[in-house]
C-alpha cells in the first residue's frame, strides 16, 4: 500500500463571484490521521470539503487522491473511496438497517445482516439497533450511523462537516471515540470541520485555518 497522501489539495482558491472564499490552500492528508478545519461561519469549511470529493470545483488549485487528479477519477468510485458525511446526517424513511443498505444500493453491494453488525460494533453501537426507525434516534446516534453507513463502502478517507456541532457532550464524546477507533482499526484518513477549540485539542493531530491555510497552535494552558 502506499505510503503517500491520501489526499492532497494543492493552491486552492475559491471565489463565488467578487467573494474570494480562501486563497492558494494547501494540504496533505495522510493514513492514520485527523486533520482539523477551522474557521468562522461562512469562512468556506463545507465548500472545501466538496472541493475534496469533486462536488465544486475550486476556482484555482488542483486535488490528488491517491496520487491521481480528482477530475481523472471516475466520480462514483472516488465517492466510494473518500466519504463526505455531512453536518445534518440525514436518516431516511426506514429502519436503521434501510439505511445502512441504501448506501451500499448505490454502488450495486449488499451487506449480511453479520456485516451489519460488525459495522454497528465498530461505531460503538449493538446490532438491536439494526430494526429501529432511523429518524428516531438522537443526533450522536444518526451521526454514528451515517459514519457507519459511509464505512460499509471500505473507503481510506473520511470528511466529517462538523459532526458534534447539534451534539450534547455526552454524544460529542461518544462520536469522537468512534472516530478515534477507526484509526486503529482501518487504515484512514479523516479530515473534520470543527470550531471548537477543546474538540480540536484533544481529537485531531493538527488544526489548519480555511481562510488562511495556516496550521493554528494552541497553548497547552
Ligand atoms: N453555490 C454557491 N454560490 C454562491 N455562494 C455560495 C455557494 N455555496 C456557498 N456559498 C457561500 O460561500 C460561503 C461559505 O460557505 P460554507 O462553505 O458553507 O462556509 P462554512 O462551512 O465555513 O460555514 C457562504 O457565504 C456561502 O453563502
Ligand atoms: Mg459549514
Amino acid at each position: 500500500m502506499s505510503s503517500g497522501p491520501i489526499l492532497e489539495m494543492k493552491g486552492v482558491s475559491m471565489s463565488y463571484g467578487q467573494r474570494t472564499l480562501f486563497k492558494d490552500f494547501t494540504l496533505d492528508l495522510h493514513r492514520n490521521e485527523i486533520i482539523g478545519i477551522s474557521g468562522e461561519s461562512g469562512s468556506g469549511k463545507s465548500t472545501l470539503l466538496r472541493i475534496a470529493v469533486d462536488l465544486v470545483t475550486p476556482t484555482e488549485g488542483e486535488i490528488v487522491f491517491q496520487g491521481k487528479d480528482v477530475k481523472d477519477w471516475n466520480p462514483q468510485e472516488l465517492r466510494k473511496c473518500i466519504i463526505l458525511v455531512p453536518q445534518e446526517a440525514s436518516m431516511f424513511p426506514g429502519t436503521v438497517r434501510d439505511n445502512l443498505l441504501w448506501g451500499l444500493k448505490i454502488h450495486d453491494q449488499d451487506a449480511s445482516d453479520e456485516e451489519l453488525e460488525a459495522i454497528m460494533e465498530e461505531v460503538n453501537l449493538s446490532g438491536e439497533y439494526l430494526d429501529r426507525v432511523a429518524e428516531n434516534l438522537s443526533g450522536g446516534e444518526k451521526q454514528r450511523i451515517a459514519i457507519a453507513r459511509a464505512l460499509l463502502l471500505e473507503p481510506c478517507g473520511l470528511l466529517l462537516d462538523e459532526p458534534t456541532s447539534a451534539l450534547d457532550e455526552k454524544s460529542t464524546l461518544a462520536v469522537e471515540k468512534t472516530v478515534k477507533g477507526l484509526l486503529e482499526s482501518r487504515d484512514i484518513g479523516v479530515l473534520v470541520v470543527t470550531h471548537n477549540r477543546e474538540q480540536a485539542e484533544r481529537f485531531t493531530d493538527r488544526v489548519i485555518e480555511v481562510t488562511t491555510g495556516e496550521e493554528v497552535y494552541y497553548n497547552a494552558d
